[in-house]
């Protein structure tokens, strides 16, 4: 069994400066945000596997579903020997991948989320003591430098976690993505469908409030790093569709008109009662909207797959 190898190709000074550069633009900014991408501490990764077995959050059993029913079929598309997975979290959904790969050699997991990575890397290490696992821990939104590995490479983006950049990322990402590939190589990407407006808020409004935790833990990682004095119970969880962009807009509401101080940035911030700080967008998607921004970054889309259901879709495109 070779051990897990892990790659930081993102320095801890320079995550440190990027959370610096989005929280002073984000809280500066109207309306206020923060990026997605800061839930994913230790506890919002625990977090996020919670939310992937509420009864109310469909996205992961319905990919799980099509991954099941497909996997046979990716590895015949693709006869991948190298797997490279973005935003990989637990890697759980992943396993249907790396089993129906018959020729697979190495395994690629990226994520900004060290504990998920290595928890997830070492399970893997442990059942699949035939794999080679590097786990690359690294911003996807940025330029990303990926381990030598044998091709075709399949570049898998599952979740549905492309949904949470805005177009303009999206599009930055999709041709950064396009650029990694090489002939015969192929990338895997889970899109969640626009649905009925009440199933969707309700995936991000649950009954248990974990996503409300999981929505405020970005409160604890900013004054967690930046020393600043967010008290999550001032603020209150909020998730609307947005019927224009289709997309699920993820909120906290200030309870009281408050001052926060962020130290590390000499900052004051100050929020109205009521006023909002945007915290993720969910984009649900089209067939038609997947298959132009994969030609718009010089993809061709050529598999299909939703859920029996018809509420999330997995897609193959190559290079065109
Ligand atoms: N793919 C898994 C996890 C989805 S959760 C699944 O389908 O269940 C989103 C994952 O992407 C988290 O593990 C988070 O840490 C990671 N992530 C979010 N933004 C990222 C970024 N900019 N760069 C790298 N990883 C990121
Ligand atoms: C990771 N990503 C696809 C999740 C989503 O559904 O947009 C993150 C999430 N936010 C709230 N619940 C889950």
């Amino acid at each position: 069994m070779s051990p897990l190898r892990v790659t930081r190709t993102l320095p801890e000074d320079a995550t440190d400066a990027a959370l610096r550069a989005d929280v002073q633009h984000g809280l500066t900014a109207t309306p206020k945000t923060l990026p997605p991408k800061w839930f994913y501490d230790a506890r919002g990764s625990e977090l996020f596997e919670e939310i992937t077995g509420l009864p109310e959050y469909y996205p992961t059993r319905a990919e799980r579903e099509i991954l099941a029913d497909r996997a046979a079929e990716i590895a015949a598309a693709t006869h991948a020997r190298t797997l490279v997975e973005l935003g990989s979290g637990s890697s759980e959904k992943t396993r249907y991948l790396i089993d129906a790969l018959t020729g697979l050699d190495t395994y690629i997991p990226v994520d900004v989320s060290e504990s998920a990575l290595t928890q997830a890397g070492e399970a893997l290490v442990a059942d699949r003591p035939e794999l080679a696992v590097h786990a690359v821990i690294a911003d996807f939104t940025g330029r990303m430098t990926l381990p030598q590995a044998p091709q075709p490479r399949l570049v898998a983006f599952l979740g549905g976690t492309l949904g949470n950049l805005l177009p303009a990322e999206r599009a930055a990402f999709l041709a950064a993505v396009r650029s990694l590939l090489a002939p015969g190589d192929a990338l895997l990407l889970g899109t969640d469908l626009v649905k009925d407006e009440k199933v969707l808020v309700r995936a991000y409004d649950d009954e248990a409030g974990v996503t409300a935790e999981f929505n405020k833990n970005v409160l604890a990682v900013v004054n967690r790093e930046l020393g600043a004095d967010f008290e999550p119970g001032a603020f209150e969880h909020v998730a609307v569709w947005d019927t224009e962009n289709e997309w699920i807009e993820m909120r906290l509401r200030s309870l009281a008109a408050q001052t926060v101080k962020v130290p590390a940035l000499g900052l004051a911030v100050d929020f109205a009662a009521g006023e909002e700080l945007r915290t993720e967008v969910s984009a649900k998607f089209r067939k038609e909207g997947v298959a132009a921004e994969l030609t718009a970054a010089g993809l061709e889309l050529t598999h299909w797959w939703t859920d029996a259901q018809d509420r999330f879709a997995l897609s193959l495109s190559m290079a065109r």
